[in-house]
């Protein structure tokens, strides 16, 4: 089954990131965070091992597939790649925005032509590269810069959403047109392990801030009881946009 996002859509979604060493580990997880999980994203890690297939059967079972691919080459390459998934019941595909405006319009026309129903989302600077990466790169612009600079690009070019911190959604959201979708890592709720994420929101602060789509890993990975953390978190989300912060 394949939804249409809805781009005027105030709440905001949780997406289990399904970052798991098998198949049958994701299967279990699936299974356990029970029908409270509408959205799951598919990562490198998991499509080169489990394929289409498990894409289909994941789609199969009512879920909503944001397959984070970040596609990064030239316009031509990328466009075919994005043909070649045209059959695949996903609603969000990402690529790099640093591909480059040719690159992104192509892969823009391609998308609405070979999955019109998903949305194409650019991914601007990763949140591993700090400042001193980027100017060994020769990018001296600061990261939030750059990632304005590469959204307004990628936007520019018909992307129709951004896969940023949720510290960068205030910034971008004045900067961006309306109806772009916003889709934030970094999330953690509150009292939860970090990991190595160093500049995270609450699900409550990312969606206040703009978020539309929460992507959430080893909080609800590594849970004894994912069915609850996903729970507690669309409560958390419910109650805020019930309640805004002034
Ligand atoms: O486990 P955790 O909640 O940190 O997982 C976050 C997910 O979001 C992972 O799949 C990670 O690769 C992804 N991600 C990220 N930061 C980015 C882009 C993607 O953490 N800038």
């Amino acid at each position: 089954m394949m939804l249409a996002l809805m781009q005027t859509q105030k709440s905001t979604e949780v997406i289990l990131a399904l970052d798991v060493e098998s198949r049958s580990r994701a299967e279990t997880i699936i299974q356990a965070a029970g029908e409270n999980l509408k959205w799951i994203k598919i990562g490198l890690q998991t499509y080169l091992r489990d394929g289409p297939t498990f894409v289909c059967d994941l789609a199969s079972e009512g879920k909503n597939i944001f397959l984070d691919l970040k596609l990064h080459d030239i316009p031509n390459t990328m466009a075919k790649a994005i043909e070649s998934l045209a059959n695949l019941p996903i609603s969000m595909l990402t690529v790099h925005a640093s591909a480059g405006s040719e690159a992104l319009a192509r892969c823009s026309d391609t998308m609405r032509e070979a999955l019109p129903e998903a949305t194409l989302l650019a991914v601007t600077v990763l949140t591993s590269m700090n400042a001193e990466n980027l100017n060994r790169l020769g990018v001296m612009n600061t990261p939030e810069d750059q990632v304005t600079r590469l959204a307004k690009l990628a936007t520019e070019a018909g992307v129709g959403g951004i896969v940023c911190s949720p510290k960068e959604l205030s910034s971008l959201s004045d900067a961006l047109p309306s109806g772009v979708t916003f889709v934030t890592p970094g999330i953690r709720p509150a009292g939860s392990d970090l990991g190595d994420q160093k500049r995270v929101m609450t699900p409550a602060e990312a969606s206040q801030a703009g978020a539309n789509y929460l992507v959430i890993g080893r909080p609800i990975l590594e849970a004894e009881n994912p069915y609850e953390v996903i729970a507690g978190i669309q409560e958390e989300l419910a109650s805020s946009q019930q309640s805004p912060l002034s």
